[in-house]
């Protein structure tokens, strides 16, 4: 059985002031032996201070990005030994926003999840299609390519040992999700590619849905065989509606 996973990412969100009420509230509520893993991904300035808050809670810590190399002349980077440095135990690589607003290649991506696994950090890797993409029937061809260019650098092993996030674009921050549907149909397509490599690994990869996923459509999503769990953005902002999310997941 594969462990339930949420992530919440804070994007460029919070401040100190809020960072502590809402790990408090969370830290508090949240039990302390969970069916379902739990990481928060605050923004990078943040991320050691959180850690801390995050002590005596099982909520894990993870950031929201990383520097494909791993030391050097790369102003305004951080390398993945940083992030293991400070306790963080997650990175998202590829979300849409840094390929689209930071022109993220795949190839980039990629390197990106080699150099996190290359320090023990567990990469979340984040795929989809954007709107006119799937008005194209072009879904499988880009989440395909963007999945193999990962599978391609790294190996199956490497990637299994990782967590893969779909997100359609479209979903994202626009408050329209995916229907369960529609978001199996990709899970199951991304779980035959790499079955398509290695059979068990792909049984035990954890992959999440992500996209406007709220209290409200949580359960619909994590019902799917293929979804095992979620990456949140707004909605892991709000302790109720995270809380909500997180024992949606539980009860997968
Ligand atoms: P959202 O963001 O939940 O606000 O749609 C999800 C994400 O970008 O990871």
């Amino acid at each position: 059985m594969r462990r339930p996973i949420v992530v919440g990412n804070w994007k460029m969100h919070g401040s100190r002031a809020e960072n502590a009420r809402l790990i408090e509230e969370l830290g508090a509520r949240y039990p302390a032996n969970p069916v379902a893993d739990c990481v928060v991904c605050p923004p990078l300035v943040y991320v050691q201070e959180v850690g801390r808050l995050l002590r005596d809670t099982p909520i894990h810590l993870g950031a929201q990005d990383v520097c494909a190399d791993a030391q050097g002349a790369f102003t305004g980077e951080v390398s993945a030994a940083m992030l293991k440095d400070v306790a963080c135990e997650y990175v998202i690589v590829g979300h849409s926003e840094r390929r689209l607003l930071y022109r993220e290649s795949d190839q980039l991506v990629a390197r990106k999840f080699a150099a996190a696994h290359a320090k023990a950090l567990v990469p979340i890797l984040c795929v989809g299609e954007q709107l006119a993409e799937r008005e194209a029937g072009r879904t499988a061809e880009v989440v395909q390519r963007q999945l193999d260019v990962v599978l391609e650098l790294c190996g199956a092993e490497t990637l299994g040992q990782g967590v893969v996030a779909y997100e359609p674009v479209w979903a994202i921050g626009t408050g329209r999700n995916a229907t369960p549907q529609q978001a199996e149909e990709v899970h199951a397509l991304i779980r035959a590619r790499i079955a398509a490599q290695d059979g068990r690994i792909a049984s035990e990869t954890r992959i999440l849905y992500g996209g406007s996923v709220k209290a409200s459509n949580a359960a619909e999503l994590f019902a799917m065989p293929d979804v095992d769990g979620g990456l949140i953005g707004g909605a892991s902002l709000k302790a109720d509606e995270f809380l909500a999310i997180l024992a949606a997941a539980g009860k997968r």
